[in-house]
């Protein structure tokens, strides 16, 4: 299917159709279904990693119930007939205000990993957001893509060479622009992680475009402080194995004895972020490329008129889905601070609870261009691979395209705050 080719009414009929034949959705539609379904094909692992938040997840709550605040005042008798999702991001029409966030580690989750991911947003023509975390490297996962859209998410290190080589790489395979994520200078206190005391960085996962990356391979030979050596167990043993497995290349051994799997992890963790980030510090990045560049994580009104004074291009206003400060200020209720603020300068992205039509119509309506979504397409790719992922695309991007007609509005350009209550 050529992405121009969905079509939302073709896609509902289907679903009724099929299920006239006997044959239900394999791919929840519900949302609770689709959460529950997930969880079942995780093991308990992947799941408190993808599904947690920080702390008490109070702001995972609030990201879901800022938005079931908000309430559709739908127009009647506004001939809606003819309905168009398009819309235009950084010189690129999309057929639907949606984008795949970046999110890492996804071999937990389905061994196709970001691979499978990448077919289905190519598919449908929805860009997808490269993950710093990636479990494959970039170059393979473009490789699927064709010229469909994809961005390059960055984790700005305590490495300029390293974040240097990212962008050049992310330029190299054609990413359309580079999102930094501010809210990270530290992981989140993510409780249900915590609780089974498991990180799955640790065993050498979700480093993909570290292990891949020339700088990174010339750092993991400078010294890394030393970790600490726990005593032998079962455990610590069948972690060492996962970690020499997931390190890129052939022959067990071999891995192991180069000692190169147990330096990359050990280089990794004592570099991945850089609480030291200074707005000063975007200028070293602006440098690098002249990709657009969109900063992840604003939340503040002031941070976005900040943005925009160092010649920022986009804004992507997320709490990193609850994952980083319990008891934080939601996206939606951020937004239209922010989107007065930005004053239509730039684009200004949102994520964070989305999941249904009807949020991305709120969302539009309060100011942003379009959105991000995060957990639903893990779990569709938890339930069913690069279809899974496929399927829960077309069902958001129908029910975005139901939820517009329904409420009377023919163009996104008309989802204006009017079309809220008050
Ligand atoms: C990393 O990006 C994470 O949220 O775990």
């Amino acid at each position: 299917m050529k992405p121009d080719d969905f079509s939302p009414a073709n896609h509902q009929r289907d679903i009724y159709l099929r299920g006239f034949a006997g044959h239900l959705p394999r791919v929840p539609i519900e949302w609770r279904a689709l959460e529950d379904k997930a969880k079942d094909s995780m093991t308990p692992e992947a799941w408190a990693y993808i599904a947690g938040g920080a702390g008490l997840e109070s702001t995972v709550a609030a990201n879901r119930q800022d938005f079931e605040s908000l309430k559709i005042v739908p127009r009647m008798l506004r001939d809606t007939s003819q309905r168009d999702t398009s819309t235009s991001l950084l010189g690129r029409t999309l057929a639907s205000p949606l984008l795949l966030a970046p999110v890492g580690v996804l071999e937990m989750v389905h061994p196709e990993a970001d691979l499978a991911v990448a077919r289905a947003a190519a598919s449908l023509g929805v860009p997808y957001i490269f993950s710093n975390q990636a479990s494959r490297p970039m170059e393979e996962v473009a490789a699927v893509m064709g010229d469909s859209p994809r961005w390059f998410q960055l984790y700005w290190s305590k490495s300029n060479d390293l974040v240097a080589s990212f962008v050049q790489r992310a330029e190299r395979v054609g990413c359309q622009a580079i999102v930094v994520t501010l809210d990270t200078t530290h992981l989140g206190w993510r409780t249900r992680d915590l609780s089974i005391a498991y990180l799955p960085f640790l065993e050498g996962k979700g480093i993909a475009q570290y292990t891949s990356d020339p700088v990174f391979q010339r750092l993991m030979d400078e010294p890394s402080p030393p970790m600490a050596r726990p005593r032998v167990t079962a455990s610590l043993l069948s972690g060492l194995i996962k970690m020499v497995n997931a390190y890129p290349g052939s022959g067990f051994l071999k891995k192991l004895k180069s000692g190169r799997p147990q330096k990359a992890v050990q280089k990794f963790t004592s570099i991945y972020s850089n609480p030291a980030l200074t707005w000063k510090d975007l200028a070293f990045l602006r440098q690098q490329t002249r990709l657009p560049i969109l900063l992840k994580g604003i939340l503040h009104p002031d941070d976005a008129a900040l943005a925009l004074d160092h010649g920022i291009d986009g804004i992507v206003v997320s709490n990193h889905g609850g994952r980083q400060v319990d008891g934080s200020i939601s996206t939606i209720a951020a937004l239209p601070a922010i989107a007065a603020k930005v004053n239509g300068k730039v684009p200004v992205l949102l994520d964070g609870g989305v999941r249904g039509g009807a949020d991305m119509f709120k969302a539009l309506a309060l100011g942003a261009t379009a959105v991000c979504i995060g957990r639903p397409y893990v779990y569709g790719l938890a339930v069913g691979g690069a279809d899974g992922v496929g399927e829960v695309l077309r069902n958001l991007m129908a029910e975005f395209y139901f939820t517009m007609g329904l409420a009377g509005i023919n163009r996104v350009d008309e989802i204006t705050r009017d079309t809220l209550a008050r």
